[in-house]
């Protein structure tokens, strides 16, 4: 099903089109330039006279002739040099809305030929905390995947957890250093470890023979000798398992949890692939690859470092590998900070010299910095950088100001009210990532983030939990849904807006690009907040209407619900406030 008027315009002159022997490619139809004067219009009539060397207002005419036969139209005109200005009548608009209200999809398009994407976002590393430079990935990325699910592609998103490079040995040789052997690391938690790690760093940032200890031991763990091998398995697990905290409470979904560890084998396997194929060369004691350099000048892709040990970028191209084999990956999309687009360009022109994955669709989609007022990545007070618990944290804290406190409003004590305060936090820091494009970077805003006016995600569930109330009192008033009918001019504008979430999910998904999602939620609200202002459902002129206005308000709390979702935002049923806030 594809309830958007576009096309469904369009099918109609496709069919004039034919029945009039003009080519069918020009028959797109998109929403009106002048709303004043039509709802939808149509160009074609003026490409269609550049190429049949006629006059465009002529073909214009023979159209609209046609259209105007057809009584889901109101009114047909003909502007300018050709433009064919398209009205609705209400009637064809209401039923349109009555039979999305009736789809669980709300007539939404799906993709003419689902595929399989592979989605590796989150990209989290062992002994690391979360930080504020993850939250794009999981929150763009979570919602990109909901996205792709929802137009039908089959979804399948891994962490591509960084648990195999160099870290892994400086950690293990801080351990050796200060304990005497391994035997202690069982015994140390998330903290203990991170600990370990920043302490490596600086030692092997002033000490090459730190960090020459450092590689001999990252290699032992990549050779699985024993004991640096279990060792580096219980840095592994108790890493995964606290950012796996971290993910659900930003309901993040990974359905596989593998990292770069497990593309080890897979590695070796393109080392061979590479020289088999004579694509590699050893330089300086590393094996490369040499990029074709008539496209841009890049370095060298290095496979092999001079030391033996397997880099960031080979670990990509044999991931590929393993997307494509296991997995039957159709489409592999990256969700990571822009400042990586180089590497992903390298990666994916390896991965197709190699023909490792022949066919798949590759995509970087780079991400700009969440930035703190100055304009520079996000800092804590001290300069540190911003942990992505601190963060929730305080964005939780503010959220709490505007809320009642426990017990103060019947049957919302503390368990209730913090499930709240967490559902209204999410929304505010996620629906501030995703309103702004991809690519830029954007200010995290401390003040007006939280606030339920304005573009927020408050300000869309509070929408919802007001549709909401609406709703429980029309229904103890007996009020039941009926056929729509368009009354007023607010309530044609809205049934116009509701028809757009075909078009609207659809090009989000194609752009890749969920503030689509987001703008369309903002004025989907707005627009019925306009309607409800003047269109009453207890005070409706009939029952008909009364009827028809309930199942307007449900439907678009239906949408925007599914609309917040595809954000990865949760709708509340109810929302409290607190007085004056
Ligand atoms: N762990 C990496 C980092 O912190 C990000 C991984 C992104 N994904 C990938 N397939 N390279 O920079």
């Amino acid at each position: 099903m594809n309830l958007s008027l576009e096309h469904l315009i369009n099918q109609k002159l496709i069919a004039i089109f034919s029945l009039l022997n003009l080519d069918t490619k020009f028959a797109a139809v998109k929403v009106s330039d002048r709303p004043d004067l039509s709802d939808f219009q149509c160009n074609g009539a003026l490409a269609l006279a550049k190429i049949e060397r006629k006059n465009p207002r002529e073909i214009a005419n023979l159209i609209a002739q046609e259209l105007q036969k057809d009584e889901d139209f109101a009114k047909i005109s003909i502007d300018g040099p050709g433009f064919i200005n398209i009205s609705l009548s209400d009637k064809f608009l209401a039923h349109n809305i009555d039979k999305m209200a009736e789809d669980k999809n709300f007539g939404c398009a799906k993709v003419e030929n689902p595929s399989r994407v592979v989605m590796d976002f989150g990209g989290p590393n062992v002994a690391k905390a979360l930080h504020v430079g993850h939250l794009r990935s999981a929150v763009v990325g979570e919602s990109i995947r909901r996205i792709e699910t929802f137009v039908g592609n089959t979804v399948i998103s891994d962490v591509h957890f960084g648990d195999w490079g160099t870290p892994m040995g400086m950690i293990l040789s801080e351990i050796i250093r200060q304990d005497g052997d391994l035997s202690k690391v069982d015994t140390y938690d998330i903290k203990q470890i991170s600990a370990f790690y920043k302490q490596a760093n600086i030692r092997c940032k002033e000490d090459e023979s730190a960090k020459e200890q450092a590689r001999l031991i990252t290699t032992k763990i990549q050779d699985k000798e024993p004991e640096f091998y279990k060792a580096w398995e219980h840095l592994r697990k108790v890493s995964v398992d606290d950012v796996k905290k971290n993910y659900n409470e930003l309901d993040a979904h990974f359905d596989l949890w593998l990292g770069e560890s497990d593309a080890h084998e897979s590695c070796k396997e393109i080392v061979m692939i590479a020289q088999e194929k004579g694509i590699s060369e050893v330089d300086d004691g590393a094996t490369i690859i040499r990029l074709d350099e008539t496209k841009s000048q890049r370095p060298p892709v290095i496979l092999v470092k001079s030391d033996g040990g397997f880099g960031y970028q080979l670990t990509d191209i044999a991931t590929i590998k393993m997307r494509y084999d296991d997995l039957k990956a159709d489409e592999i999309i990256y969700v990571v900070d822009k400042r990586q687009s180089l590497h992903f360009e390298q990666v994916f022109e390896v991965a197709e010299k190699l023909n490792i994955a022949p066919n798949v669709k590759f995509l970087h989609i780079g991400f700009g910095t969440v930035n703190g007022a100055d304009g520079k990545p996000f800092k804590t007070r001290d300069g540190g950088v911003m942990n992505l618990e601190d963060l929730i944290k305080l964005s939780k804290d503010k959220v709490r100001e505007s809320l009642p406190l426990p017990n103060e409003v019947e049957g919302y004590g503390e368990k209730e009210i913090e499930k709240m305060v967490t559902q209204i936090a999410m929304a505010a820091i996620k629906f501030q990532d995703l309103k702004n494009n991809i690519a830029s970077g954007y200010i995290f805003e401390l003040d007006d983030f939280a606030k339920f006016e304005g573009k927020t995600g408050p300000y869309i569930q509070y929408a919802i939990a007001r549709i909401n109330s609406i709703i429980r009192k029309a229904q103890a008033n007996n009020i039941k849904e009926g056929n729509v009918i368009i009354s007023n001019q607010e309530e044609k504008d809205l049934a116009l807006k509701i028809s757009q979430i075909s078009n609207v999910i659809m090009r989000a998904h194609t752009e890749h690009e969920p503030s689509i999602i987001s703008d369309y939620a903002y004025s989907l609200a707005q627009a019925f907040s306009t309607f409800y202002n003047v269109s009453s459902i207890m005070n409706a002129e009939s029952e008909e209407l009364a009827s028809s206005r309930l199942k307007i308000s449900r439907l678009v709390r239906d949408i925007l619900v599914q609309l917040l979702y595809l954000l990865g935002i949760e709708s509340p049923e109810v929302m409290l406030k607190k007085q004056n806030a």
